[in-house]
């Protein structure tokens, strides 16, 4: 009698990755941890009669991501104990009127960070107002002078998405050395700082890195061969089972928000990955919502506390 069951099925069975062994990246609990740290932190600078850090927020404009984003940031700057200044400005604000809130800014002495909240509305020239931006208060780490030392393994403020995904790396163990990381999407944000941090000397690092990007060929050839995938692209769904290999690192930076009426606020957040089919194949992945989109504003407090330490010792 031939066996019931096909011969190549049971291979398939050996061979695929068990998926209850998957470990989730939790970055909502992550997060969470680093907030308690960063407020005890804030509680012993108190005790000591020592200023707080202060971090101020400019959004330009009204679009319904940003706020939540911003708004968020501000929240958690309570949360942990920090002084916190929203500046919110019209979509019609000129690049003139931006570029003096930011000297404004630069100047003050109780303001410890800032970020300008990006996109910014087409009148205004992007890289001029981050240039603007005084180093020693960039806590987005988006300045050319704090880009490059990153660049160059100097200490100075990390991306604060970036600095979130090599924390969760760390904190959870996950193995980078001699690894293939495979970033998708070369954003000034995310996609290139991550290509870069991803193969420094050190860990999180030592990995073997390739950055791919909208001009990248056979992506999927690419995306089967990594160790470690993080995608940044904002296509919801975009990476499929069959571009894992069994048993990579997924994170996936993606939060699209796509149009859901059963639900009352109209949309839900969306990761770039298939999270229902990749994480059957996964060792290690992100959630979306609750992986590294709170790992971001967490880290966006740890450059803030790294400003003010800066600050005391000048
Ligand atoms: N827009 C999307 N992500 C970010 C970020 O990390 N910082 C700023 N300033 N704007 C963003």
């Amino acid at each position: 009698m031939p066996p019931t069951r096909p011969e190549n099925k049971y291979e398939i069975q050996l061979t695929t990755y068990n998926s209850k062994n998957m470990q989730l990246l939790d970055g909502k609990k992550t997060s969470e941890d680093i907030k308690n740290e960063i407020a005890a932190e804030v509680g012993a600078m108190k005790a000591k009669g020592e200023k707080v850090p202060h971090l101020a927020a400019i959004i330009v404009g009204n679009d319904g991501a940003s706020l939540t984003y911003v708004g968020s940031k501000v929240k958690a700057c309570e949360r942990v104990g920090f002084e916190s200044t929203l500046i919110k400005m019209p979509s019609t604000t000129s690049e003139t009127e931006l570029l003096k809130k930011i000297k404004q800014l630069n100047q003050d002495d109780n303001i410890d960070g800032f970020i300008v909240q990006l996109p910014l509305p087409e009148q205004i020239d992007t890289q001029k107002v981050i240039m603007a931006i005084d180093p020693s208060k960039d806590v987005d780490g988006f300045h050319p002078e704090n880009f490059g030392k990153m660049a160059l393994d100097m200490s100075t403020f990390i991306p604060a998405t970036p600095f979130g995904i090599l924390e969760l790396l760390e904190r959870y163990g996950v193995e980078t050395k001699g690894k293939h990381t495979v970033v998708i999407g070369r954003s000034h944000i995310v996609g290139r700082p991550m290509s870069i941090l991803m193969g420094r000397k050190g860990f999180p690092g030592n990995s073997t890195v390739t950055l791919t990007h909208s001009y990248t060929k056979n992506i999927a050839q690419i995306t089967t061969q990594a160790d470690i995938i993080i995608t940044a692209l904002g296509v919801p769904n975009y990476l499929k089972a069959e571009m894992v290999k069994d048993g990579a690192v997924v994170i996936d930076v993606g939060i699209t928000r796509v149009e859901d009426k059963t639900l009352e606020k109209g949309y839900r957040i969306t990761g770039d990955v298939d999270f229902e089919m990749v994480s059957k194949k996964t060792s290690h992945i992100t959630p979306v919502p609750g992986g590294v989109g709170p790992m971001t504003i967490a880290m966006l407090l740890k450059n803030t506390l790294l400003a003010r330490e800066q600050r005391r010792l000048r």
